[in-house]
């Protein structure tokens, strides 16, 4: 009959045997911790409030010049984990350029997006487009697209920076290049991506469809989002989970902005309370307006106007609008990663 094999060894002859595989750069797997039998991530739930994030912004605004500081970003760290980011896969910081400044162009292997908290008229070039940034716009700098940044207002631009840097990063992969001059020439027409992809369902064509796996739509304004999530909770509409939440889209694939991050905005009913879930994805939340709390872990994490929080991956999470007026928030997710290599689930409490 075949049975597991019972071997018992002296404690002494184990040990110069773990001895003699160290020296030889090898590890026995059954003392080298046990099997997880869920995700257990080592990022923990927290809150960053704006009344301290943005006088800090400014402080570094006064002390430290885009000469010395490629980009003048704050990291949000999340208190658990090892490198300076706010989730496992993703960092979240915030971005301020003064009036009259640039931030030189360059481009990376890391895809960003940029979700606009304070600050009219600055804009974004990628690749040759000009893109305007207002309040709550998104705006996807994707993979290896040059990208400069300037603020020709007489008011601070801040934003929210999202980025797969610690992903790119384990995997080894990542690339950087400096563009050849400051900042790059600006083509022709304004907000072109806009122009060309904006209307959704429609597209040039004239044209070939880009082969990019990047969303060709680069801005997507506020002004849109909020009509259509209005128009939704009108009618009632929308998730037990999330209330009214729409994800914005590649307009040619239907699929996320960008390979590694997808990109949602969410609508909470004044007195909202949602039902509890968990995904196998981590996300990062910023508050375009509204106040409330979330629980998540067992953690309650209260927020309000502009704070940005986080939800690490396989946390069962619920959302609760105290406030008299809607909720927006927008969030970001590595969950495109974990579809395409098999490894999302997600699912309700109880
Ligand atoms: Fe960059």
């Amino acid at each position: 009959m075949l049975q597991r094999s019972n071997i018992v060894s002296p404690e002494e002859e184990l040990q110069d045997f773990y001895e003699e595989l160290r020296a030889q750069h090898v590890t026995p797997a059954w003392i080298s911790g046990g099997v997880g039998v869920e995700p257990k991530s080592k990022a923990v739930p927290y809150v960053w409030h704006w009344c301290d994030l943005r006088p800090q912004a400014m402080r570094a605004a006064q002390l430290v010049g885009t000469e010395q500081a490629e980009r003048r970003v704050l990291r949000l760290h999340n208190p658990e984990l090892a490198g300076s980011s706010a989730s496992n896969t993703l960092v979240a910081n915030i971005q301020i350029v003064m009036p009259g400044e640039i931030a030189r162009a360059h481009r990376h292997s890391p895809s960003a997006l940029r979700f606009i908290i304070e600050g009219q008229g600055g804009y974004t070039v990628v690749n040759g487009s000009c893109i305007p940034m207002s309040p709550g716009d998104l705006v996807l700098t994707p993979n290896w697209t040059w990208h400069d940044h300037a603020n020709d207002t007489d008011a601070p631009m801040i934003w929210l920076d999202g980025l797969d840097t610690p992903l790119v990063r384990m995997l080894e992969a990542g690339f950087y290049e400096q563009y050849g001059e400051e900042a790059q020439p600006v083509g022709e027409g304004a907000d072109p991506s806009m122009a060309k992809y904006g209307a959704g369902g429609l597209r040039p064509a004239w044209e070939p469809a880009p082969t990019a796996r990047y969303s060709p739509l680069w801005h997507y304004p506020l002004s849109q989002a909020r009509a259509t999530l209005e128009r939704l909770a009108a009618e009632e509409v929308g998730s037990p989970f999330d209330g009214v939440i729409l994800e914005y889209t590649n307009p040619l694939t239907g699929g996320p902005a960008m390979p590694t991050i997808a990109c949602y905005i969410q609508l909470l009913q004044p007195g909202e309370h949602t039902q509890t879930h968990r995904q196998v994805c981590c996300t990062n939340y910023h508050v375009i307006a509204g106040s409330g709390y979330s629980l998540v872990g067992g953690r309650q994490l209260d927020w309000e106007d502009k704070d940005v929080f986080t939800v690490p991956t396989w946390t069962f999470h619920e959302h609760v609008n105290t406030g008299s007026r809607p909720a927006f928030l927008f969030s970001f997710t590595d969950a495109p990663v974990m579809k395409a290599l098999d490894l999302y689930r997600e699912e309700a409490q109880g």
